[in-house]
């Protein structure tokens, strides 16, 4: 395993629309498992196989909510191979999101409360499931990487306008 480098805005890769995985072999099971060492690096929940420069319908999503006995994030990775929003809930819910190849910016996004999804595990094994919470949420946020959205689409001109600004300005004080 290895933490690769993460892709950041403006870097024109972030609005491709990824390509479908076709292939469940080891090169894949290696990109799920460098993908999941850097989220964790990052320090992140959910990461797309675009923010490692990879063009391939890849997410690795870890929620990380529970805790142990010494209050450190107890992991349950788990990865989405071509995976697909069937149906969404009327009921919309807000969260602050952030992202990593937007690092350190955060804005609240209104998206779908629930959604249902269907995805592919490593193996090539299809699976649907009904999402809710923070799940429904992350796994919209990383399905929209896969084509070239980003939260910041989901704002208003003048909140994305905001969220820019302030990340020109840590970069220049970084
Ligand atoms: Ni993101």
């Amino acid at each position: 395993m290895a933490v690769l480098p993460i892709v950041e805005v403006p870097d024109p890769c972030l609005r491709l629309v990824s390509r479908p995985v076709e292939a469940f072999d080891d090169r894949l099971r290696s990109l799920i498992a460098d993908m999941t060492e850097t989220m964790y690096n990052a320090h992140g929940i959910g990461l797309a196989a675009i923010q490692v420069g990879v063009d391939r319908r890849v997410l690795v999503i870890d929620l990380q909510e529970e805790r142990d006995e010494e209050d450190k994030p107890v992991r349950h990775p788990r990865a989405y191979v071509n995976p697909e929003v069937l149906e969404v809930s009327d009921e919309a819910s807000v969260y602050n999101e952030g992202c990593l190849s937007i690092p350190e910016q955060y804005a609240e996004v209104t998206r779908p409360a629930r959604c249902r999804v269907r995805w592919q595990d490593e193996a090539g094994a299809t699976h649907e499931g009904e999402m809710d919470g923070l799940l429904a949420t992350c796994m919209q946020h990383e399905i929209d990487h896969l084509n070239g959205v980003l939260f910041t689409d989901h704002l208003s001109r003048l909140k994305r306008d905001m969220v820019m600004r302030k990340l020109t300005k840590q970069r220049k004080a970084a």
